[in-house]
């Protein structure tokens, strides 16, 4: 009897259509919000010009070598984080739903961010927000309440640009890896880098650029004696290069059988620095105008991080300048651009990994992760209490969700077969330029140790100091709660039976394994 017709129902997996295809997607995914409105400010309070020096040492040292490792395990295993871990060892699953949840709680509020560039896009253009951005943000189009209350009351404004996000990216997911998320890439990415170089050689042109530069760059070098200016340099690494939490990992798994995976890394991680570098230039460029308009000095400046730094400073300055609203339309389109290439990542993961326990088609995966995720943003996100709730879940699930899912992903793959050597050697042997064995030693042994300081600390200080101003009551309830649900809700999934018809066993070929 014919053992054949099995593997003739097989249903193959979606892979990228080209190289090209998949390093857009890489990149679309590594730049998002975190280097447009999160890099310059960081990097600007971290020491200026001397930041640059963590910020390398975290790529070259950290950054670069996980991203390799993910591509690695994704590459290697053929799958999402669960089924890829699972596959290197059953105890393994665990690990790889923590990742699918923490893609799922940021998608929630990182969807919120997009929608309020959109809204943005619009203001921009008649300048609504008038003589005072701040009370516009914060009031007029957000309506927050103070920083100990919760509201479940909706703001219409919000609500409908973010139902509108989740629709259109939601779609794109829902058509697959090559026709879905491949071609959104192929459009928005090209597009976001013409927008910005526009915005950035505008804002060179602006007088006191200069100063604003000058301010960015010149060194503090004081700083790099502290560790906070080295945890902060991590840990934008991390969440800027998309790594430690599944999403490259799960980009990897659908890759052909050959391709370059190590220098495709590469590219990625300095076209997202260099973008990165870019944003903070086109930034202080814009801060000296301001500051030169206003006839003080750029460190006088308030407001130059997170969503002030986007939605209250850059109002101000688009109402300053000559052909402001031009000027409004470019920045905010990309940050909308950066921000859905990014998302439409962290979609895949969860996506993905549906589909591959459930064997569930793209369009029901979309549906079974998409309607709960909107309900979940809009009732958080899109209420009175949205902008305090996102910052306390952003804070909580970056420093001690994202950190110690990539404490447990190096130490998990550094003990199980095939073992780093192995991936590398996997890497190696479809890839160029060859790892060095002391990757081995990076990523076994040096970035789990620096990834654990930096865990504990945020530990220690989120229990010592609470979050901010925040209430304690919603500190507990959305900082920890939301590292409480991405932990339960993958030890749930992994408890639920595999009902995929090709991923009933775990045990792969010795070859594999080689
Ligand atoms: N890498 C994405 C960002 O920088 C998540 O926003």
């Amino acid at each position: 009897m014919s053992t054949a017709a099995p593997t003739a129902k097989r249903r193959t997996r979606d892979t990228w259509t080209s190289q090209t295809g998949f390093l857009l997607a890489a990149i679309g995914s590594a730049i998002g919000l975190g280097n447009i409105w999160r890099f310059p400010g960081v990097a600007y309070t971290n020491g200026g010009g001397a930041f640059l020096v963590p910020y390398l040492v975290a790529l070259l040292f950290a950054g670069i070598p996980i991203l390799w490792l993910e591509y690695a395990v994704g590459h290697k295993f053929r799958g999402t984080p669960p089924w890829a871990f699972r596959r290197m060892s059953v105890k393994g699953e665990f690990l790889g739903w923590f990742c699918v949840f923490i893609c799922f709680v940021i998608i929630t509020y990182y969807a919120a961010v997009v929608a309020w560039s959109s809204s943005y896009v619009v203001y921009s253009i008649n300048e609504a927000w008038g003589n005072d951005s701040k009370t516009f943000f914060l009031s007029s189009f957000l309506g927050t309440v103070g920083s100990d209350e919760f509201s479940w009351t909706p703001v219409l404004a919000v609500s409908v640009p973010l139902l509108l996000v989740w629709v259109c990216t939601l779609l794109i997911v829902s058509f697959g890896v090559s026709k879905g998320v491949e071609k959104a890439n192929k459009v928005f990415l090209p597009l976001l880098v013409v927008l910005f170089l526009a915005l950035v050689v505008r804002a060179l042109f602006l007088p006191g650029a200069l100063e604003g530069l000058n301010a960015f760059f010149t060194p503090n070098w004081s700083a790099l004696t502290d560790s906070k200016v080295w945890i902060e340099a991590f840990a934008q690494i991390f969440f800027s290069l998309s790594v430690g939490f599944g999403i490259m990992l799960t980009y990897a798994s659908y890759l052909k059988k050959n391709s370059n995976v190590t220098g495709t890394a590469l590219v990625a991680g300095f076209a997202n620095s260099s973008f990165e570098i870019l944003a903070g230039i086109g930034v202080f460029s814009a801060l000296g105008f301001m500051a030169h308009t206003q006839g003080v000095a750029v460190s006088d400046l308030q407001g130059l991080r997170g969503p002030i730094l986007s939605f209250v400073t850059f109002p101000k300055i688009i109402s300053m300048m000559p052909g402001g609203p031009l000027f409004g339309v470019l920045f905010f389109s990309s940050l909308v651009l950066a921000g859905i290439t990014s998302l439409l990542s962290l979609l895949q993961v969860v996506s993905g990994a549906l589909q591959d326990k459930f064997a569930m088609q793209p369009i029901k995966a979309s549906l079974v992760m998409g309607i709960p995720a909107t309900v979940i943003s809009l009732a958080l996100f899109g209420t009175r209490s949205g902008l305090n709730t996102l910052d306390i879940v952003d804070n909580f699930i970056n420093n001690v969700g994202v950190v110690g899912c990539a404490v447990a992903m190096t130490l998990f793959t550094a003990l199980v077969r095939p073992r780093l050597a192995g991936l590398r050697k996997h890497l190696n042997s479809v890839s160029a330029p060859a790892i060095p064995p002391v990757w081995d030693f990076l990523v076994g042994i040096v970035i789990p140790a620096v990834l654990a300081f930096m865990l504990i600390s945020s530990l220690i200080t989120s229990l010592r100091e609470g979050y901010d101003e925040y209430a304690t009551y919603l500190v507990t309830i959305f900082g920890w709660g939301s590292v409480a649900f991405a932990l339960i809700a993958s030890a749930i999934l992994t408890l639920v039976p595999w009902s995929h018809p090709q991923r009933t066993s775990t045990t792969p070929t010795d070859q594999e394994m080689a």
